[in-house]
């Protein structure tokens, strides 16, 4: 779709968006004065985007479908050169689909859309919007997902290599490093238990002790590995030292962990270790065997 739309299509339907998200209405006058084009080209290219099943005419408004968003996305990245090519999907979650993408230069990555709501929708497949404020919620949950996990690895950066780097954003999506693993949560055989564990541990510390960041949301589902290394998946959540909730969010993500690896691994730390561990006031930290 991407190739067929034309020019005029692209301008009008991110004409929609615009109207969709600034103004409080979306009909064909407010479209046309956005896209700032003869109203008969609008509805010419509104009927051939109705026709496409990217948008919809609701009464006198128009709503878009979820693919007309990963559409407009989709073309930012290929219109930056992040993106060249879509390939099969990594993962379709709850809250996020995730495709492998390549870029111009030929690089893997990993694109994650995300679908927060999606459980409420009865129609998983063609998403609708019964309304605009359904509609406008969307997009706001989605949108900023995307940009507090996009700032949230631009701040992790550099600090490790146990987390991904992230390309780029646009509206709803993430562009990543690609990582080669499986969730935890499959139990694969590790080559050294504890060193996964320690990675994983020494970087929630890092991210704790450099920037004061917590994920927030650490288990054994969001944690990839290939049997040897480890790295940590999704930040959108995350918080900061200052978030009233911080401590037993860094208890949680740290209980989380160690629950894991001890009921699966057989090997574990003392929950106030490894606390003071992540917290710089022990130096070392001792991993047993059950
Ligand atoms: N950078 C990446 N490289 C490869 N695969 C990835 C990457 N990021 C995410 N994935 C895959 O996509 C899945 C979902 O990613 P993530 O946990 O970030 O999203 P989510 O919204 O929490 O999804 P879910 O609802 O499934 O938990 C991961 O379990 C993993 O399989
Ligand atoms: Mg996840």
């Amino acid at each position: 779709v991407i190739r067929l739309l034309t020019d005029e299509e692209w301008r009008v339907l991110r004409a929609l968006e615009q109207c969709i998200i600034k103004k409080g209405s979306s009909n064909i006058y407010t479209i046309t004065k956005t896209a700032d084009q003869p109203i008969d080209r609008v509805e010419f290219a509104l009927t051939k985007l109705n026709e496409r099943g990217i948008i919809k005419k609701k009464g006198s408004n128009y709503a878009m479908f979820t693919s007309g968003f990963d559409l407009l996305s989709l073309k930012h990245h290929v219109d930056h050169n992040d993106v060249s090519a879509l390939g099969k999907i990594i993962a379709k979650g709850k809250e996020s689909d995730v495709y492998e993408v390549l870029s111009e230069k030929g690089e893997c990555f990993a694109l994650k859309l995300f679908r927060l709501g999606r459980t409420s929708f009865r129609d998983v497949k063609r998403k609708r919007f019964s309304d605009r404020a359904e509609l406008h919620n969307w997009i706001t949950r989605n949108y900023q997902a995307a940009k507090r996990e996009f700032e949230s690895l631009g701040r992790l950066e550099g600090l490790t290599d146990s987390i991904p780097r992230a390309i780029a954003s646009n509206r709803h999506t993430v562009l990543l490093e690609e990582l080669r693993g499986i969730k935890l949560a499959e139990r694969p055989e590790l080559i050294n238990p504890a060193s996964t564990l320690r990675e994983v541990i020494m970087t929630v510390k890092k991210a704790y002790a450099n920037l004061g960041l917590i994920n927030g949301d650490l288990s054994e589902y969001n944690i990839l590995t290939d049997g040897k290394r480890a790295w940590l998946i999704d930040w959108p959540q995350c918080v900061g030292v200052n978030h009233p909730n911080a401590s037993e969010l860094l208890n949680r993500d740290i209980s989380s962990i160690l629950k894991f690896f001890r009921r699966v691994y057989g090997i574990y730390v003392e929950r106030k270790d490894a606390l003071s561990y992540v917290n710089g006031i022990s130096r070392k930290l001792v991993i047993r065997r059950e």
